[in-house]
């Protein structure tokens, strides 16, 4: 798991601040609007600086961050008071069966542990609800290396619990996986 500190925090901030990555936060806003109703609890994991989380809680989502860096999750505070907390993915301190929705942008190449995590992103969904993961094409990107991922890898990390379908939205890769 690769971990952010003060001066990525601060940095990864900037980026936001400038709105560089606006249009993604827009999609995954977007797909979660569409596969939940308003007062659903979405929760997001690696909310990072908290951009999108802000954005499900303005919706009319009831939304919780789950992010393993406390100085990322320092600047998701000051967005979002009280919505976010300090956890890993693939042990994630939350009651089963409680969200309607979960949603993942940038962070699941990050996780290590993928076969934990999404055990327990399956564990914390209610039965149908719905799991969106955005990544970057790594086919279409290959620039950035590591921080992306293929359509295939995204199917193979979510394929145990879940029906995952991958949509192509350049130069994004957005998997919407259905809790089996
Ligand atoms: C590249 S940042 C993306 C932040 C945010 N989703 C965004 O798009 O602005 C990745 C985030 O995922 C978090 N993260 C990485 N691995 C994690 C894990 N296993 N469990 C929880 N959070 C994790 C990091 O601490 C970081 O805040």
């Amino acid at each position: 798991m690769e971990t952010f500190g003060e001066g990525s925090a601060a940095f990864y901030n900037l980026l936001v601040k400038l709105k560089l990555f606006d249009w993604a936060y827009g999609l995954a806003y977007k797909y979660i609007a569409k596969l939940t109703s308003p007062g659903s609890y979405v929760l997001e994991i690696g909310p990072g600086v908290g951009e999108l989380l802000r954005r499900l809680e303005r919706g009319g989502c009831k939304a919780v961050g789950l992010d393993a860096s406390p100085p990322m999750l320092k600047y998701a505070q000051r967005r979002v008071p009280g919505v976010s907390a300090v956890g890993v993915s693939f042990k994630a301190p939350l009651r089963g069966g409680a969200f309607d929705a979960a949603v993942a942008l940038f962070t699941v190449h990050h996780w290590g542990d993928h076969e934990n995590s999404v055990e327990e992103v399956r564990r914390v969904l209610k039965p149908g609800s719905y799991f969106v993961v955005v990544e970057v094409d790594l086919r279409r990107m290959p620039l950035v290396g590591s921080h992306g991922c293929t359509e295939e890898c995204l199917k193979s990390v979510l394929g145990r619990g879940f029906d995952t379908v991958v949509e192509k939205r350049f130069p994004l890769l957005v998997a919407v996986a259905k809790k089996a």
